[in-house]
């Protein structure tokens, strides 16, 4: 029996540790080129704040104004300094006399964008709801570093992305772009994937923060959501993500928060974000975010993006005005320079090369295989047998040629699409497919099998090619993208529709969804196989056939739930198309002084399984489920308080026995209940460990638990509190099969 490692998300002090060691192990570029003798900032024996403070005191009133605002939008702007722009969605000026760069900056999601329009390469990764679903810390490393390279060798240092918004609403059209619906499980994921990206010298960052649950009428809406709620929820991710991650940047989102826009909300962005959790970095506003100067100055917003409405003349005039002190304007000024030298950009200057486009494929179709998560396979008709198969019906819109990707200022170009270029496009209006297709990756597969396509624009004649074949597989789709939110999770297209007549035809039928969230199936007990797919990336249908047909044998589980219907989410009203869509500058509402509705979060605590396990409803697929083609036997649950004195450290051990045939990597997860004056929901992810068994093996599995994730945080005190009482330790396969139980006492 061998012990195995533990990728639980507790270990957040050693991390830190580590990601410290990373940030701070500058280069010597410049030393070579001399510019360390001609400023004393560039010796990289001194630490970042020390350097920052050297050029503060060098820089001019109207260079600091230079610093803290972006210089409009690169595309179409009438700035002179448009030139200068790397054509990114955003950049702010450097200081060259001092060899301060400037901030190239790129919406970097899933995979760097704008490539096609700078006449360049880049990969498309799975979604960022895709890659929670492999519950791989290791694996959200090498998705940052894989897109942190790219930024680079395209000429970007500072990326646009490190959504970490909880999957509270799941029509929220950004969903693909989050990490899904639990704190500890979203902000490990996207803490090391900003963790991994920075250690390639680039600007990392998490947004929208915090609350930006929705995109409908995303620059109107204020949340509502009491102090606790919001810190055992949305923000614990942010929480996480900052402590592993270290982000250079946050960005504040275009919503208000409980009465202030996010962009000049004081308790977000001071009392929480740079008091509470030590943010050594800066505050940049949500393009078009920022509503005033010296309200969101004071708050804690330190630089404008894209334009200067707020923090360019105006900030100026506030300085000398005495209406912003010249401490708070440096403050700003100091946490933008101080990044640029933690993050390794001054050390490190661009250098644009040669995007490694097969190792980028190769890595994009590895995280695929361990994102896409196996729903149903009844009578184990999965793996399908390549020797044995005779004739498989191919079905669905585009499944011939390509796969779906997310849209919005995420898209990634697709290169050599069959519906590009994106430039043509308007990617709020028109959905982009990758071409990776299903159709010559399943053939490629089988190639003793006749492989026959049909669009299923017919539902009819897609049903007559099902009979005809001995297994079907349906591609079935659900766009989403940002500034617009699902009015239900019904799949688009009529497809329910197409599915069940095809279902009736051949039961034989498997369906692998595209989607960017959750997707109702009323039509799930009538298929014999469901794969979830997500927004696959530019090596989707390579990772899809390599999971049919077996190569891989899938591990990943759900990051969000999915509901019977939408009667059973949190908020009865439909949201639907946001009212700003359309609207000139739907994006911009830089002059909107006030929010104009309000969305109460009435579920307050309640984010996902966290609401279905409170209501006792019924789901179709709970968060954290996930088939395997082996199984898994759990047993010997252990719980072991910190064995030193005063110690915040729980040990959760069990074992966990392969039982089928095949090896496999299962996610064994841990919850707890509170003790019931805790007043919590019924309970909490707390941890999890990816364990590798060969057929046969048993391993011990010990995953360790901090005490802020067994702890209620107290408004009273505004700290994190231990609640005395029996906890409840509960270790299983899912959220909704925990066979192992026990209890330890808090006193
Ligand atoms: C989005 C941000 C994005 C920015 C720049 C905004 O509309 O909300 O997520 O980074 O545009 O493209």
């Amino acid at each position: 029996m061998t012990e195995s490692k533990t990728t639980g998300s507790q270990a957040l002090g050693a991390m830190a540790t580590l990601i410290l060691a990373g940030v701070f192990a500058v280069g010597t570029a410049w030393a070579q080129s001399g510019h360390q003798e001609t400023f004393p900032w560039m010796n990289t024996a001194l630490t970042p704040d020390e350097r920052a403070n050297l050029v503060l005191k060098e820089l001019t009133l109207d260079e600091k104004i230079i610093l803290i605002h972006g210089q409009g939008s690169p595309f179409g702007g009438t700035n002179p300094n448009a030139y200068l722009s790397n054509g990114g969605d955003g950049f702010s000026l450097g200081i060259p006399r001092l060899g301060i760069p400037p901030l190239q900056m790129i919406g970097s999601a899933y995979g760097v964008r704008f490539s096609a329009v700078n006449g360049r390469y880049s990969t498309a990764l799975p979604s960022n709801l895709a890659s929670t679903a492999s519950w791989d810390p290791e694996a959200a490393c090498e998705y940052g570093a894989l897109i942190g390279r790219e930024e680079r060798a395209q000429g970007f240092n500072m990326s646009l992305a490190g959504g970490v918004d909880l999957a509270r609403e799941l029509r929220n059209g950004r969903n693909f772009e989050y990490h899904g619906e639990d704190p500890i499980l979203a902000g490990t994921i996207v803490g090391q994937r900003v963790r991994c990206e920075q250690a390639q010298h680039v600007i990392g960052e998490l947004k929208h923060y915090a609350v930006n649950d929705q995109e409908t009428g995303r620059n109107l809406a204020d949340a509502i959501l009491d102090k606790r709620a919001m810190r055992e929820t949305d923000l614990l991710a942010f929480e996480i993500g900052n402590s592993i991650g270290q982000p250079g940047a946050v960005m504040c989102a275009y919503n208000a928060v409980n009465g202030d826009y996010a962009c000049e909300n004081k308790y977000l962005l001071t009392d929480v974000l740079k008091k509470a959790w030590n943010f050594q970095g800066f505050v940049l506003s949500d393009w078009g975010g920022t509503h005033s100067t010296v309200k969101a100055s004071a708050a804690g917003l330190d630089m404008e993006q894209p334009g200067d409405d707020y923090y360019g003349a105006a900030m100026k005039k506030a300085v000398l005005g005495g209406t912003i002190s010249a401490t708070e304007l440096d403050d700003h000024v100091r946490r933008i320079l101080r990044t640029e030298f933690a993050s390794g950009i001054i050390d490190f200057p661009i250098r644009k090369g040669v995007v490694d486009a097969e190792s980028g494929l190769a890595i994009s179709r590895h995280l695929a295989e361990q994102s896409i998560v196996l729903l149903k396979n009844a009578h184990n008709l999965l793996p399908l047998d390549r020797a044995k198969v005779r004739s498989i019906a191919i079905i669905g819109m585009h499944a011939d040629e390509g796969m779906i990707s997310g849209g919005g200022s995420a898209q990634v170009d697709p290169q050599g699409s069959f519906n590009s270029p994106v430039r043509q496009k308007d990617l709020h209006k028109d959905a982009v497919w990758f071409p990776t297709s299903p159709l010559k990756a399943i053939g490629a597969m089988a190639p003793g099998a006749q492989v026959r396509f049909d669009s299923g624009a017919d539902p009819a004649a897609a049903a007559a090619l099902a009979k005809e074949s001995q297994v079907v597989i349906i591609f079935a789709y659900q766009w989403t993208h940002e500034a617009h939110d699902l009015p239900n999770l019904t799949l688009p297209d009529n497809q329910d529709e197409l599915i069940e007549k095809v279902a009736a035809a051949n039961p034989n039928t498997i369906v692998v969804l595209e989607t960017g969230t959750a997707a109702t199936m009323p039509w799930a007990d009538r298929v014999s196989g469901i794969l979830e797919a997500w927004y696959a990336g530019s090596k989707g249908a390579d990772a899809v056939a390599n999971i049919i047909f077996g190569e891989v044998n899938p591990s990943a589980k759900l990051p969000i739930t999915f509901p019977v219907s939408e009667a059973d989410l949190p908020h009865p009203i439909l949201v639907g198309p946001s009212p700003e869509e359309g609207a000139p500058g739907a994006n911009m509402r830089t002059g909107v002084a006030r929010p104009t509705f309000k969305v109460h979060y009435d579920e307050g605590l309640k984010v996902g399984y966290k609401w279905f396990d409170a209501e006792n409803k019924t789901v179709l697929f709970p968060f954290g489920f996930g088939l395997s083609y082996t199984t898994y036997n759990y047993s010997d649950l252990e719980v072991m308080p910190d064995s030193n004195p005063g110690g915040s450290v729980t040990t959760v051990s069990f074992q966990v026995k392969n039982t089928g045939s095949r090896a496999g990597v299962e996610i064994a997860e841990v919850y707890v209940s509170l003790p019931a004056s805790a007043g919590e929901p019924p309970k909490r992810l707390v941890g999890w460990s990816r364990v590798a068994l060969d057929p046969g093996e048993t391993r011990k599995v010990k995953v360790t638990v901090d005490a802020k994730f067994l702890s209620v945080f107290d408004e009273a005190t505004n700290g994190w509190k231990l609640i005395p009482g029996v906890y409840t330790f509960r270790v299983g396969s899912s959220s909704r099969d925990l066979a192992l139980t026990t209890t330890m006492a808090v006193h």
